[in-house]
């Protein structure tokens, strides 16, 4: 079997320390900020722990029974937004020291998502 680039780069514990990173990112902006204001600090995190392990390469039934299309109904997240989230992984990819085409791999799987996810 393949190896996933989430045991490549370490698996849980170098995954937790882009995460940090990403999440740090993500609310340092208020354009995502506002998506995440009526959702429990639990919640938050573990949406970042998901969207880059799912990106990385495990599967969402890892952390949720809902698909992405269902997870994301109704919070009327807009292109922009999408783009502005998508920016910031690969920025933190890049901070991390993830090989270009691990990154080039991980933004395309990020954007095959993005119908499942945009609503605006
Ligand atoms: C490829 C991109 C993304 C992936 C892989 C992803 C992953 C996920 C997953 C797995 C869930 C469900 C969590 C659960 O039910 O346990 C979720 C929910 C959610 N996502 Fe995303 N997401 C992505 C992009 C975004 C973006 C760009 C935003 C907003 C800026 C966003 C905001 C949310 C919010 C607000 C929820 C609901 C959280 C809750 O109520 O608990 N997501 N996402």
């Amino acid at each position: 079997m393949a190896q996933t680039l989430f045991d490549k780069y370490g698996g849980v514990p170098v995954v937790t320390d882009i995460v940090r990173d990403f999440y740090k990112r993500v609310m340092r902006r208020p354009n995502l900020r506002r998506y995440f204001v009526n959702v429990p600090l639990e919640n938050v995190i573990h949406h970042q722990i998901a969207f880059v392990s799912m990106v990385m390469g495990k599967t969402p039934h890892d952390y949720s029974g809902r698909s992405m299309k269902e997870a994301h109904r109704g919070i009327g997240i807009t292109s922009a937004s999408f783009e502005l989230a998508a920016q910031l992984l690969s920025d933190t990819l890049v901070a991390a020291e993830v090989e270009q085409d691990d990154i080039d791999a991980i933004m395309k799987k990020v954007a095959s998502l993005r119908a499942d996810i945009v609503e605006k």
